[in-house]
């Protein structure tokens, strides 16, 4: 897939499942951000059963750690007989979905550990790798911003480094919940995907009940048990997200200009002297990246009393033949 064809584009499609779906919903607001082009995202199992109104202007990006989830690869398929431009982004180097693509955008973020390993179908189209060039292409982003982001991007692995270093206090925060029954994560804007993920992994490999809800609609959640959400940002106040947004949802009070900030002040102390995480600041759009770590490491030690985490019995995820 040439640069042209990338100018081309006038819409944009994810599909994809699970945490690359979640993923996908992060891309979504990047894109829209950035390029400026309208984007859906799409569970894949749902795409092909809609009627998505596709040409040769719609790029169609499948997200799939594997590239073999058959659900997003029949999606692609789907989407190239419509006439669309399909694009994966994978992890698995010459995977089924990297096959079949115009292109192909690798993560390169080394094996997944997981049970059972994907299990590969068969190639029929050549792809090309394309590398990730911030180009003319890019529509709304300045160049200043580009470089800055480009520059926390590279960091990233020492960021994530700091946040495995303090995964002991994500042990803590888990401890304190071992009696929790149900889960809600809240989340707004990006935190919205990460909300959701981090109760995929709960669901996933806890087996617990967790549900992930935009912090909006936070209202038609049941009385959580473990909220708000457990990890508070670095950078931001140190307030959980989850006060922070229903700080936000109440409004200032009358008569008491300073009332909010005394009211989130006394939480943030109160939160300080309970179990909680903090992760480093970065720009809130590459927050997603670090703050599903933290999350993941909580499913992690939520399970560990419950049984063997290694062996998540419902991940037959791979191939699912319908
Ligand atoms: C499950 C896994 C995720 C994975 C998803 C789809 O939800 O827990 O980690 O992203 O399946 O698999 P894929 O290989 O297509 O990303």
């Amino acid at each position: 897939m040439s640069h042209d064809d990338l100018r081309s584009i006038e819409r944009v499609c994810i599909v994809a499942c699970g945490s690359s779906y979640h993923a996908g919903l992060v891309a979504k607001y990047a894109i829209e951000q950035w390029a400026g082009l309208p984007t859906d995202v799409d569970i894949a199992s749902e795409f092909r059963y809609r009627n998505p109104i596709l040409n040769e202007r719609t790029l169609t990006i499948g997200v799939s750690q594997s590239g073999e989830t058959v659900d997003t690869l029949q999606g692609l398929r789907a989407a190239r007989e419509r006439g669309g431009k399909v694009l994966v982004v994978s992890n698995v180097v010459d995977s089924s979905m990297a096959r079949e693509a115009d292109g192909v955008l690798y993560t390169r973020a080394g094996p997944r550990w997981g049970w059972p390993p994907p299990r590969p179908s068969h190639p029929d189209r050549g792809s090309r790798a394309l590398g990730p060039r911030p180009g003319p292409g890019t529509r709304h982003a300045r160049a200043g911003e580009i470089a800055s982001l480009m520059d926390q991007l590279l960091a990233l692995p020492d960021t994530l480094e700091a946040v495995l270093e303090r995964t002991k206090d994500v042990a803590e925060v888990a401890q304190e919940l071992t009696d929790a029954r149900d889960f809600f994560y809240l989340g707004r804007h990006v935190g919205h995907p990460v909300a959701l993920e981090g109760a995929l992994k709960a669901k996933e490999i806890s087996y617990v009940r967790a549900e992930g809800y935009a912090a909006g609609s936070s209202s038609t959640a049941p009385s959580p048990s473990s909220s708000p959400a457990p990890w508070c940002r670095g950078g931001h106040a140190q307030l959980p997200l989850g006060e922070d947004v229903l700080e936000h949802r109440r409004g200032p009070q009358p008569g008491s200009d300073d009332r909010p900030r005394r009211q989130r002040r006394r939480r943030a102390d109160r939160r300080s002297r309970r179990p909680h995480a903090v992760v480093p600041a970065v720009d809130p759009m590459l927050a997603p990246v670090v703050d599903a770590l933290p999350l993941q490491f909580l499913a992690y030690w939520l399970a560990r009393p419950r049984h063997d985490v290694d062996r998540p019995r419902n991940l037959a995820k791979t191939v699912t033949v319908e």
